[in-house]
């Protein structure tokens, strides 16, 4: 009587391992495709803060230079005695951020030393002109505006007074 005949495991094995393979292959190709899929409803965008935004009424600002929204929103509070305004803290060079140094009183820019004096007015360094300023508002709650996307600029070498009245705050009848 004839025995049946039995595949030698190293017959079965190759073929068995390909097969997982290529069912391998596959499936982590579909998996790639699926996430590629889903991610593509989540962009890498990025949020950026809005460029209009409340800093609070005159009262809350003393005179000087107020450096409170410089991180979140690069702009330095400046009150003087008849006008708030609103310096966007961007060296008119080639854009690094200023500091404010109040011993000398005067921003300046660490990447090649433009000096600018506190309304923003470059006198030092290669700054072609001063820094801009944004548009200030106050809204019916006495909260003032400042809009970004608005900004007041001087040309190089121009006798620039900012007398523009979006670009300040009247505040010589105001208290704080
Ligand atoms: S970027 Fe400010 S001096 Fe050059």
């Amino acid at each position: 009587m004839a025995l049946p005949t039995q595949t030698a495991p190293q017959d079965r094995d190759p073929f068995v391992t390909r097969r997982q393979i290529t069912w391998a292959a596959i499936c982590a190709f579909l998996g790639t495709a699926v996430l590629m899929f889903v991610r593509f409803f989540f962009p890498r965008a990025l949020f950026e803060p809005s460029p209009r935004f409340r800093i609070g009424p005159v009262s809350d600002f003393a005179p000087g230079v107020d450096e409170r929204f410089r991180q979140s929103h690069r702009v330095w509070v400046v009150r003087e005695p008849d006008r708030l305004f609103v310096i966007l803290a961007k060296c008119t060079h080639l854009g690094c951020t200023p500091n404010w140094i109040e011993s000398e009183n005067k921003f300046k820019c660490p990447c090649h030393g433009s000096g600018y004096d506190m309304e923003g007015r470059n006198f030092e360094g290669p700054a072609p002109r001063p820094m801009d300023r944004a548009s200030v508002e106050l809204d019916a709650e006495g909260q003032i505006v400042v809009d970004l996307s608005r900004l007041h600029s001087c040309p190089p070498a121009g006798n620039c007074t900012f007398d523009n009245p979006e670009s300040y705050v009247n505040v010589s009848g105001a208290r704080g």
